[in-house]
């Protein structure tokens, strides 16, 4: 659909319906005279355009977004009952949003930042919403350190603009985020589009099959365009060029019949391995090694329509971890956990209470069958269906079956840290990261780092930032470290 096909005829009109005679003058007592409040249309164009804008998201406010096509090309069942899985060939429809993390709703796309990869499955048995990230890992390991973490990233409560001393104090204090820092610095940092790049579920998810077997699951979308990145200079100029760039470059793409594609992968762990693996499987800063799990092939996505309004089904558009379907659930992984509070939570503050029923949230393929009603913007949908259950009506009943399986737990309640496994600890896979990179894409992570780091006000800041990679790998650590004296003398 191009912008051409979106021509309505016949004369304006006010909100109501009514046509408007003119819509360069307001109306005034006179000629040169003030203004009439009997004018409703000048009074309506004011109030609505005031009201334009919603809430941007708390992160990942900037984005872009197009519907495809899942296509199943392997059987997965064994390991899920969820119903859009079931069969080789069938295809469900989606909606994928991409977004940057740290910058406003107007910021530049071209920036060094994860990317967010929200898709949505309209499926049979309700919409399914993976909202990952272009990165397999994370920053931090518990939810309860994210409103801190993204507040280093955002806008400084007194300079009002993004502080790199924020930044690397958070990231050297939290020696966790070592390995994603590793990743954001290499060449995949700055992605040439949203095209060019994978998305990854991140997190462990439960797949349960029809005997209630329980498989642990992480996702992968592999770009069929290729891995294409941006040099950091070749980014800052482009940022400047043209602030929207991903944006652009999705929709054209799309609108001249170039579907980006993604083949979809699954590496599936059987739930009894959890517990003596090397690494804790729920630990958001680790990947599996493939060679521990092999990454199976179980389908294709396709991006294949543009949006009509970028307000209505972008900007409106909802994504939860808690939007699961049958065969499909959480992992005990403490950033899912809190992520299954605060999604609601956010499109009920930033949408509304009555966001799920937007054509873009709602389901396509069955529909919401709630007693949940009114609100602001409820448009009535149930008619006179009553509104409680159980009822003798005939109304909508519980099934009486999970929609995961579910899982031990054992010991006291209490601020516990998530269990640590044989190979756990906070470097190895940042280390291992760095010594896979080939000595240029080392040189240009060093010169990254170097470069940011160097940016900080003040010495202990940058020289606990170093440390942690240091303790990556040592060569890792004083290449970082030389590369900062050279453009900034540290005083130690
Ligand atoms: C506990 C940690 C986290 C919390 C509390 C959190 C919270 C949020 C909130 C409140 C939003 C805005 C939602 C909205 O207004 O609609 C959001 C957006 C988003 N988050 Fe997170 N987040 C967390 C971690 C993560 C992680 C680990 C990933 C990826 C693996 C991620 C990916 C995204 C994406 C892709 C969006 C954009 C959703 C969209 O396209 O509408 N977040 N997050």
């Amino acid at each position: 659909m191009t912008q051409e096909a979106h021509v309505t005829q016949g004369p304006l009109t006010t909100e109501t319906g009514a046509p408007v005679a003119d819509n360069q003058n307001s109306e005034t007592a006179g000629v040169g005279g003030p203004m009439l409040i009997q004018d409703q249309l000048l009074l309506e164009k004011l109030a609505h355009f005031n009201r334009e804008r919603i809430p941007e998201r708390v992160v990942h406010a900037r984005g872009a977004g197009a519907y495809g096509t899942f296509t199943v090309t392997a059987d997965v069942t064994k390991y899920t009952r969820a119903a859009f899985l079931s069969e080789v060939g069938k295809e469900t429809e989606t909606f994928l949003r991409f977004s940057t993390v740290a910058g406003n709703l107007g910021a530049a796309d071209a920036v060094r930042d994860p990317r967010g990869f929200s898709l949505k499955f309209y499926t049979e048995e309700g919409n399914y919403d993976l909202v990952g990230n272009n990165t397999p890992v994370f920053f931090i390991k518990d939810a309860i350190k994210f409103p801190d973490f993204i507040h280093t990233q955002k806008r400084d409560p007194y300079t009002g603009s993004q502080e790199a001393d924020n930044v690397w104090d958070f990231w050297g204090l939290s020696p966790e985020a070592t390995h994603q820092v590793t990743w954001l610095f290499g060449d995949r940092g700055i992605p040439a589009s949203y095209r060019h790049m994978n998305g990854y579920g991140s997190h462990t998810f439960q797949w349960n099959n029809e005997a209630g077997e329980v498989f642990w699951v992480k996702y992968h979308f592999k770009t069929d365009q290729g891995i294409k990145n941006l040099t950091a200079a070749d980014a800052e100029a482009l940022a400047g060029k043209d602030p929207d760039s991903h944006q652009r470059d999705l929709r054209e793409s799309i609108e001249r019949g170039d579907f980006p594609t993604w083949t979809v992968q699954v590496q599936i762990m059987p739930a009894a391995d959890a517990a003596n693996y090397r690494f804790n499987p729920f630990d958001l800063t680790k990947v599996w090694p493939h060679e521990d799990y092999p990454p199976i092939e179980i389908g294709k996505l396709e991006l294949n329509r543009n949006p009509e309004n970028v307000f209505a089904e972008v900007e409106q558009s909802i994504f939860s971890p808690a939007h699961f379907v049958p065969g499909i659930g959480p992992s005990p992984d403490k950033m899912l956990q809190g992520r299954l509070f605060a999604y609601g939570d956010a499109h009920r503050y930033r949408v509304g209470i009555n966001a799920d029923h937007l054509p873009v949230n709602r389901p396509h393929a069955t529909e919401a069958r709630t007693n949940s009603r009114d609100g602001f913007l409820y448009d009535g949908r149930h008619k006179g269906a009553k509104n409680y259950e159980p009822n003798s009506f005939g109304g909508p009943f519980q099934t009486d079956r999970a929609l995961w399986a579910s899982t031990a737990v054992s010991g006291g309640t209490g601020n516990h840290e998530a269990p640590s496994h044989a190979e756990d600890n906070d470097f190895v896979q940042a280390g291992d990261l760095y010594r896979l990179m080939s000595e240029d894409e080392k040189a240009r992570l060093i010169e990254n780092l170097a470069g940011n780091i160097a940016g900080v006000s003040r010495d202990d800041i940058a020289e606990r930032a170093i440390n942690n990679f240091r303790q990556a790998d040592d060569d890792f650590g004083k290449r970082v470290e030389a590369a900062v004296q050279a453009l900034r003398p540290l005083c130690a």
